[in-house]
Protein backbone atom coordinates (compact mmCIF):
# COMPACT_ATOMS: atom_id res chain seq x y z
CA UNK A 1 0.00 0.00 0.00
CA UNK A 2 1.47 3.57 -0.76
CA UNK A 3 0.54 6.96 -0.32
CA UNK A 4 1.64 9.25 -2.95
CA UNK A 5 0.78 13.44 -2.57
CA UNK A 6 -2.77 13.39 -3.19
CA UNK A 7 -2.96 9.60 -3.68
CA UNK A 8 -3.35 7.53 -0.37
CA UNK A 9 -4.01 3.78 0.30
CA UNK A 10 -3.27 2.65 -3.49
CA UNK A 11 -1.57 -0.57 -4.43
CA UNK A 12 0.21 -1.70 -7.72
CA UNK A 13 -1.31 -4.38 -9.84
CA UNK A 14 0.68 -6.81 -12.16
CA UNK A 15 -1.03 -8.19 -15.18
CA UNK A 16 0.09 -11.34 -16.15
CA UNK A 17 0.99 -10.37 -20.01
CA UNK A 18 4.56 -8.35 -19.01
CA UNK A 19 6.48 -6.25 -20.80
CA UNK A 20 8.94 -8.78 -22.42
CA UNK A 21 5.62 -10.77 -23.45
CA UNK A 22 4.73 -7.62 -25.14
CA UNK A 23 8.28 -7.02 -26.67
CA UNK A 24 8.44 -10.51 -28.11
CA UNK A 25 4.39 -9.80 -29.61
CA UNK A 26 6.02 -6.90 -31.30
CA UNK A 27 9.64 -7.98 -32.19
CA UNK A 28 10.78 -4.32 -30.78
CA UNK A 29 11.96 -2.95 -27.45
CA UNK A 30 9.68 -0.37 -26.90
CA UNK A 31 11.84 3.24 -25.50
CA UNK A 32 11.34 6.55 -25.88
CA UNK A 33 13.08 9.21 -28.25
CA UNK A 34 12.88 12.30 -27.08
CA UNK A 35 13.03 15.07 -29.47
CA UNK A 36 13.81 18.77 -27.95
CA UNK A 37 14.50 21.98 -29.55
CA UNK A 38 13.80 25.64 -30.46
CA UNK A 39 10.20 25.91 -32.37
CA UNK A 40 10.99 25.59 -35.98
CA UNK A 41 14.04 23.72 -35.63
CA UNK A 42 12.24 20.84 -37.03
CA UNK A 43 11.15 18.47 -34.27
CA UNK A 44 7.74 17.12 -35.61
CA UNK A 45 9.36 17.12 -39.24
CA UNK A 46 11.99 14.41 -37.61
CA UNK A 47 9.14 12.83 -35.27
CA UNK A 48 6.61 11.66 -38.87
CA UNK A 49 9.92 10.84 -40.80
CA UNK A 50 10.91 8.36 -38.11
CA UNK A 51 7.27 7.25 -37.46
CA UNK A 52 7.35 6.48 -40.94
CA UNK A 53 10.41 4.54 -41.68
CA UNK A 54 9.55 2.16 -38.10
CA UNK A 55 6.56 1.69 -39.66
CA UNK A 56 8.44 1.01 -43.01
CA UNK A 57 10.04 -1.61 -41.39
CA UNK A 58 7.25 -3.20 -39.51
CA UNK A 59 7.82 -1.03 -35.93
CA UNK A 60 4.93 0.25 -34.19
CA UNK A 61 5.61 4.16 -32.85
CA UNK A 62 3.15 6.82 -31.57
CA UNK A 63 4.16 9.98 -32.09
CA UNK A 64 3.16 12.09 -28.59
CA UNK A 65 3.77 16.04 -30.36
CA UNK A 66 3.84 19.11 -28.07
CA UNK A 67 1.76 21.12 -30.49
CA UNK A 68 -0.99 18.52 -30.66
CA UNK A 69 -1.11 17.16 -26.88
CA UNK A 70 -1.74 21.18 -26.14
CA UNK A 71 -5.22 20.28 -28.30
CA UNK A 72 -6.47 18.05 -25.37
CA UNK A 73 -4.45 15.90 -22.81
CA UNK A 74 -2.33 19.77 -22.41
CA UNK A 75 -5.07 22.69 -23.10
CA UNK A 76 -5.30 23.65 -19.56
CA UNK A 77 -1.66 24.66 -19.74
CA UNK A 78 0.11 27.66 -20.84
CA UNK A 79 3.80 28.60 -21.20
CA UNK A 80 4.58 29.75 -18.03
CA UNK A 81 7.93 27.91 -16.49
CA UNK A 82 5.63 25.77 -14.21
CA UNK A 83 2.97 25.10 -17.20
CA UNK A 84 6.10 24.04 -19.01
CA UNK A 85 6.86 22.11 -16.50
CA UNK A 86 3.63 20.13 -15.94
CA UNK A 87 3.66 19.36 -19.56
CA UNK A 88 6.48 17.69 -20.12
CA UNK A 89 6.08 16.11 -16.96
CA UNK A 90 2.53 14.66 -18.20
CA UNK A 91 4.40 13.74 -21.72
CA UNK A 92 6.82 11.75 -19.50
CA UNK A 93 4.52 9.97 -18.08
CA UNK A 94 2.14 8.87 -21.00
CA UNK A 95 5.71 7.97 -23.37
CA UNK A 96 7.22 6.14 -20.39
CA UNK A 97 3.22 3.98 -20.66
CA UNK A 98 3.53 3.84 -24.41
CA UNK A 99 7.41 2.07 -24.14
CA UNK A 100 6.22 -0.13 -21.78
CA UNK A 101 3.71 -1.34 -23.91
CA UNK A 102 6.02 -2.08 -26.86
CA UNK A 103 6.39 0.96 -29.16
CA UNK A 104 8.31 3.73 -30.13
CA UNK A 105 7.34 6.30 -28.14
CA UNK A 106 8.46 9.53 -29.94
CA UNK A 107 8.19 12.82 -27.94
CA UNK A 108 8.70 16.23 -29.85
CA UNK A 109 8.28 19.04 -27.47
CA UNK A 110 10.34 22.15 -27.12
CA UNK A 111 10.75 21.36 -23.20
CA UNK A 112 13.68 24.16 -23.17
CA UNK A 113 14.47 23.42 -19.21
CA UNK A 114 16.82 20.79 -18.81
CA UNK A 115 15.75 20.05 -15.30
CA UNK A 116 12.31 18.78 -16.59
CA UNK A 117 13.79 16.71 -19.54
CA UNK A 118 16.21 15.06 -16.70
CA UNK A 119 13.11 14.19 -14.83
CA UNK A 120 11.71 12.46 -17.82
CA UNK A 121 14.76 10.56 -18.35
CA UNK A 122 14.79 9.77 -14.83
CA UNK A 123 11.16 8.10 -14.98
CA UNK A 124 12.88 5.09 -17.29
CA UNK A 125 15.67 3.16 -17.36
CA UNK A 126 18.93 5.44 -18.74
CA UNK A 127 19.16 3.36 -22.11
CA UNK A 128 15.49 3.28 -22.56
CA UNK A 129 15.35 7.45 -23.07
CA UNK A 130 17.16 8.57 -26.08
CA UNK A 131 17.24 11.80 -26.17
CA UNK A 132 17.11 13.83 -30.17
CA UNK A 133 18.72 18.05 -29.75
CA UNK A 134 17.57 19.49 -33.10
CA UNK A 135 20.34 21.80 -32.64
CA UNK A 136 19.54 24.43 -35.64
CA UNK A 137 20.47 28.68 -35.18
CA UNK A 138 18.08 30.52 -33.65
CA UNK A 139 18.25 32.68 -37.07
CA UNK A 140 17.20 29.10 -39.21
CA UNK A 141 14.00 28.08 -37.39
CA UNK A 142 13.06 32.05 -37.21
CA UNK A 143 13.48 32.63 -41.28
CA UNK A 144 11.59 29.27 -41.69
CA UNK A 145 8.14 30.97 -39.14
CA UNK A 146 6.08 28.27 -40.62
CA UNK A 147 3.44 29.25 -37.92
CA UNK A 148 3.96 32.97 -38.07
CA UNK A 149 4.77 32.82 -34.54
CA UNK A 150 8.32 34.31 -34.43
CA UNK A 151 6.98 37.63 -36.18
CA UNK A 152 4.32 37.73 -33.51
CA UNK A 153 7.06 37.35 -31.08
CA UNK A 154 8.97 39.99 -32.46
CA UNK A 155 6.34 42.48 -32.29
CA UNK A 156 5.66 41.76 -28.65
CA UNK A 157 2.08 40.26 -29.78
CA UNK A 158 3.46 36.65 -27.95
CA UNK A 159 5.00 37.06 -24.47
CA UNK A 160 7.89 34.87 -23.36
CA UNK A 161 8.28 32.98 -27.03
CA UNK A 162 11.42 30.92 -26.23
CA UNK A 163 14.64 31.69 -27.88
CA UNK A 164 12.97 35.05 -28.38
CA UNK A 165 12.39 36.41 -24.50
CA UNK A 166 12.13 32.77 -22.80
CA UNK A 167 15.36 30.39 -22.03
CA UNK A 168 16.23 26.93 -23.98
CA UNK A 169 18.58 25.54 -22.43
CA UNK A 170 20.70 23.26 -24.70
CA UNK A 171 21.33 19.62 -23.51
CA UNK A 172 24.83 18.73 -22.60
CA UNK A 173 24.82 14.96 -22.81
CA UNK A 174 22.07 13.84 -25.56
CA UNK A 175 22.27 10.74 -26.89
CA UNK A 176 21.95 11.77 -30.70
CA UNK A 177 22.21 15.96 -31.97
CA UNK A 178 21.35 16.67 -35.38
CA UNK A 179 22.49 19.75 -36.71
CA UNK A 180 23.55 21.65 -40.67
CA UNK A 181 26.33 19.84 -42.41
CA UNK A 182 28.01 22.56 -44.23
CA UNK A 183 25.43 25.09 -43.55
CA UNK A 184 22.49 22.79 -44.98
CA UNK A 185 19.90 21.07 -42.88
CA UNK A 186 19.98 17.13 -43.36
CA UNK A 187 16.52 15.82 -45.37
CA UNK A 188 13.96 14.22 -42.97
CA UNK A 189 14.94 10.64 -44.05
CA UNK A 190 18.50 11.10 -43.33
CA UNK A 191 17.58 12.55 -39.78
CA UNK A 192 15.19 9.70 -39.22
CA UNK A 193 18.07 6.98 -41.11
CA UNK A 194 20.54 8.04 -37.84
CA UNK A 195 18.08 7.46 -35.28
CA UNK A 196 16.87 4.40 -36.65
CA UNK A 197 20.74 3.34 -36.84
CA UNK A 198 20.82 4.22 -33.46
CA UNK A 199 17.96 1.81 -32.39
CA UNK A 200 19.25 -0.90 -34.27
CA UNK A 201 22.76 -0.61 -33.00
CA UNK A 202 21.51 -0.64 -29.52
CA UNK A 203 19.18 -3.82 -30.05
CA UNK A 204 15.81 -2.08 -29.76
CA UNK A 205 14.70 -3.21 -32.97
CA UNK A 206 14.15 -7.00 -32.26
CA UNK A 207 13.68 -9.42 -29.45
CA UNK A 208 15.77 -12.68 -29.21
S1 LIG B 1 7.02 23.29 -24.31
O1 LIG B 1 7.93 24.43 -24.13
O2 LIG B 1 6.03 23.20 -23.24
O3 LIG B 1 7.76 22.02 -24.51
P1 LIG B 1 5.43 22.59 -26.61
O4 LIG B 1 6.39 21.81 -27.45
O5 LIG B 1 4.42 21.84 -25.82
O6 LIG B 1 6.26 23.61 -25.67
O7 LIG B 1 4.63 23.60 -27.54
C1 LIG B 1 5.34 24.46 -28.38
C2 LIG B 1 4.46 25.01 -29.49
O8 LIG B 1 3.53 25.92 -28.96
C3 LIG B 1 5.31 25.76 -30.48
O9 LIG B 1 5.68 24.95 -31.56
C4 LIG B 1 4.40 26.88 -30.93
O10 LIG B 1 3.62 26.45 -32.03
C5 LIG B 1 3.44 27.07 -29.78
N1 LIG B 1 3.69 28.22 -28.88
C6 LIG B 1 2.75 29.13 -28.53
N2 LIG B 1 3.25 30.00 -27.65
C7 LIG B 1 4.54 29.67 -27.43
C8 LIG B 1 5.59 30.20 -26.61
N3 LIG B 1 5.37 31.26 -25.83
N4 LIG B 1 6.81 29.62 -26.63
C9 LIG B 1 7.01 28.55 -27.44
N5 LIG B 1 6.07 28.00 -28.23
C10 LIG B 1 4.84 28.52 -28.23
Amino acid sequence: MSTLNNSTNIFWQECQVGKVDRQKLLNQKGCVVWITGLSGSGKSTLAYSLSRELYSRGKLSYVLDGDNLRHGLNKDLGFKAEDRAENIRRVGEVAKLFADAGLFSIASLISPYKKDRDACRALLPDANFIEVFMNMPLELCESRDAKGLYKLARAGKIKGFTGIDDPYERPENCEIEIGQENGVCPMPAAMAGRVVSYLEEKGFLQVQ
